[in-house]
């Protein structure tokens, strides 16, 4: 394979072929070039037709080859058929990228001419966006190679998309609403170049600002988490994905992957990532919006101004639901409000300043909470009274908005009314400054920003390795593949549990009833005896499992009964002997799992366990590995949290041994590659300095060919 081409040539192109660019108007070919040159292209733009002539001022080229000129990039607007010979010839002329706007190939099933064209393109240094997109538009490069709209207004929201309408539709949108665009690439069936190349070309463009992405798919599920993460990290990442339903939930084998719908698990991981995932697409263009030209809050205060109480109360609801901080001092909020609230208004957050304010109530309300370094970002809340000064709406949202902006103080505003109100809405949107009619959205917009600029400050963590004697596991693993299984038994699983530190109940094989005997009295009463056999899978259905023996003579009758339920039952099952354990206490019962996901890799499920975890679906995820703070946060997710906290008077848990198991479990899924997935349930933890023991524990392999399920 030959070195890949550097992904700025398809953003910033100093030359564009367009094979197949039509004569007739009404074709794409046309329409491309049309573009392309009506946006200014600095490049030089070279249309190919068989025909040859002369198209919109511009000399055709009957071939590509006759171009005389390196190419940057190739647009290709034939027929799917044709197009597998003309990126033959774009091989022999050594072009770097190819955006195929044809469709016709993966997404109507034709995958092998699509397998075929990556292949040739990868063997001569080339890459492929799409195939089956509308194009591509970079604002640095006044290239508008696409067959939408002319006119996009150039701005600093790059927007990626897999589906072309909905893209296509978004570039109307954005000039509706006067967002400006750096890029929009389209990625189609992401046959080669996927949103994470484009992601790694996006954090280092100095001409975004913010990024969204609307997605269907991710094929290299790992590669999208890093290039993610590293943008999230300096740039807001607006998501929305589709395909939240159960339908596509991962096929697994434990618990820990039929718990998470697909949805859940990208869900979980792109927050841990700082994405900002947008509910549907209404949201995401509020966020973008409000992100494009809000500045970064230096703390977590926030005043809520009002001329009226029903809406403060909203805002204050809003402000919850999206973790959006009020600032609660009320000595300052008196300090910073009274000269502008009646004495009938309110002084405490939301402040009131009543139905009868004035433009220029609000104006000095605001410039006071702007002067005031203790508030670090405002909501303003407009309800249309007969009160105000209508005509001063306007220009006094323009100004705060400005005099906001210069001092690097986020602000927002929420305006409620009839024709006039709504008036002011699209005159303030078509100068480009956000104003929300409804109060959620207001809110949920400083919610986005406060999730990325908590984001922003977050310190990554990692975490001192528990030393694991892996060279035993792997003896371990090696006896089970020689017995052609692809799963623990039981007391092997217990056998990894404890070289991996993870603490179990004491347990014995007992292989005749002296053993039995000797081995409960070395455990200490109660004990619990299970039937050990490979082929008895649901062991308490064949009388298979005692519980609760108190003493000698208990486990005698207990052993006899077992040994003759199973044998009677299922007189085929090999019976390997009765495993006698501890009988463990009533504690708190979890569910902590790990597994390799197939497009994820690894991670982590927490939550309430016990032999109910499907139904209860009290479950957090990650990706993994994270750190201490990560994994207090997926604990705290879940209702689990409460009972580990103690109720109804009872102690606190031991939280500290909670933790360890999580980690000591995501090390041996990370460190031990022929692990694919490890659960246990439930783990039962007592108060704290008292420890936890995990019941249960299943552990499945990979398959040899060191694939996971
Ligand atoms: N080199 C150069 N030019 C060629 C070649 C070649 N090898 N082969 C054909 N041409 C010329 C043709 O002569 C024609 O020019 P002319 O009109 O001057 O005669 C031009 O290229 C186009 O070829 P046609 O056969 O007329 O193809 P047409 O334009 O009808 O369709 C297209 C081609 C648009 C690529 C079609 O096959 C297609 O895939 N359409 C769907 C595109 C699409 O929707 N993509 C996804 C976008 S996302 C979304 O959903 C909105």
């Amino acid at each position: 394979m030959t070195e890949k081409a550097d992904i700025k040539y398809l953003l910033e192109p100093r030359t564009v072929a367009v094979i197949g660019a039509s004569h007739s108007p009404d074709k794409i070919g046309y329409k491309l070039v049309e573009n392309i040159i009506s946006t200014g292209f600095a490049g030089s733009v070279y249309p190919i037709n068989p025909q040859g002539g002369e198209l919109l001022g511009k000399k055709v080229y009957s071939r590509i080859s006759e171009v005389p000129d390196e190419i940057d990039l190739v647009c290709i607007c034939i027929p799917a058929k044709t197009v597998l010979p003309a990126i033959k010839e774009c091989a022999l002329k050594s072009v770097k990228f190819l955006a195929v706007i044809t469709s016709g190939f993966s997404e109507v099933g034709n995958i092998e001419e699509e397998r075929k064209m990556v292949e040739l393109a990868r063997e001569n240094g080339m890459r492929i966006l799409g195939p089956n997109i509308f194009g591509i538009f970079s604002a640095c490069a006044r290239l508008n190679a696409t067959f939408g709209p002319r006119d996009i207004l150039p701005g600093n929201v790059a927007i990626i998309t897999q589906s072309g309408a909905l893209g296509i539709a978004m570039i109307g949108k954005t000039a509706l609403e006067r967002i400006g665009l750096s890029a929009m690439v389209s990625v189609g069936n992401k046959a080669d170049i996927d949103e994470s190349d484009l992601l790694e070309y996006l954090v280092k463009d100095k001409n975004t600002r913010i990024i969204m992405v609307y997605l269907e798919g991710v094929k290299d599920g790992q590669r999208f988490i890093s290039a993610l993460k590293l943008t999230a990290k300096k740039k807001p990442v607006v998501l929305i994905k589709s395909g939240r339903s159960k339908r596509g939930a991962l096929a697994a084998a434990s618990h820990t992957g039929s718990l998470a719908g697909a949805d859940d698990i990208f869900d979980a991981i792109i927050r841990q990532c700082g994405v900002l995932r947008a509910e549907n697409l209404g949201c995401a263009f509020n966020w973008i919006r409000f992100l494009a030209q809000a500045p970064l809050p230096q703390g977590e205060n926030t005043a809520i101004i009002t001329n009226g109480g029903g809406i403060g109360v909203m805002a204050t609801d809003a402000c919850e639901k999206y973790k959006v901080n009020l600032y609660d001092d009320l000595e300052g909020l008196r300090e910073t409000f009274s000269k502008y609230t009646p004495a009938f208004g309110s002084l405490k957050n939301p402040v009131d300043l009543t139905g009868q304010a004035k433009a220029s109530d609000y104006s000095s309300a605001l410039n006071s909470a702007l002067k005031n370094p203790d508030i670090h970002s405002t909501i303003s809340l407009y309800c249309e009274t007969a009160m105000f000064d209508y005509e001063n709406l306007v220009p006094m949202i323009e100004q705060t908005q400005k005099d906001y902006l210069n001092q690097k103080k986020p602000l927002v505003f929420a305006v409620f009314g009839g024709a006039k109100t709504e008036q002011a809405i699209s005159s303030l949107r078509e100068k480009g400054i956000p104003v929300f009619p409804e109060v959620y959205d207001a809110v949920s917009c400083l919610g986005a920003l406060y999730a990325h600029s908590r984001h922003l400050r977050a310190e990554e963590e990692f975490l001192e390795p528990y030393s694991i004697e892996l060279n035993r596991i792997e003896q371990l693993i090696y006896e089970v593949r020689n017995d052609r299984r692809s799963f623990l038994l039981a007391h092997e699983a217990k056998k990894l549990a404890e070289i991996a530190g993870i603490p179990a109940p004491a347990t014995l094989v007992a292989r005749n009833l002296d053993q039995a005997i000797k081995f409960a009295e070395q455990i200490g009463y109660p004990v619990v005896m299970k039937i050990v056999s490979r082929d008895i899978i649901h062991k308490s259905d064949v009388g298979g499992v005692a519980l609760n023996l108190l003493n000698r003579s208990e486990v005698i009758d207990a052993y006899e009964a077992i040994l003759q339920n199973c044998r009677s039952i299922q007189p085929d099952a090999k019976i390997e002997g009765v495993e006698i354990s501890e009988m463990l206490q009533p504690g708190v019962e979890l569910i902590i799992g790990a597994r390799k996901d197939k497009i994820f890799g690894p991670v982590m499920a927490f939550g309430s366990g016990g032999k109910y975890v499907e139904v209860i679906k009290d479950v957090s995820f990650r990706a993994l590995p994270v750190g201490k703070k990560e994994m207090m946060a997926m604990i705290e997710e879940t209702r689990a949290y409460t009972l580990l906290l103690g109720v109804r008077g009872e102690e606190k848990k031991d939280l500290d041994k909670v933790l360890e198991v999580m980690q000591r479990l995501s090390e041996l899924i990370i460190r031990c590659p022929e692990i694919s997935d490890i659960e246990v349930n439930p783990l039962v933890v007592y108060e704290y300095g008292k420890g936890a023991k995990a019941l249960d524990i299943r552990v499945l392999l990979t398959n040899p060919e060191g694939g996971v399920k």
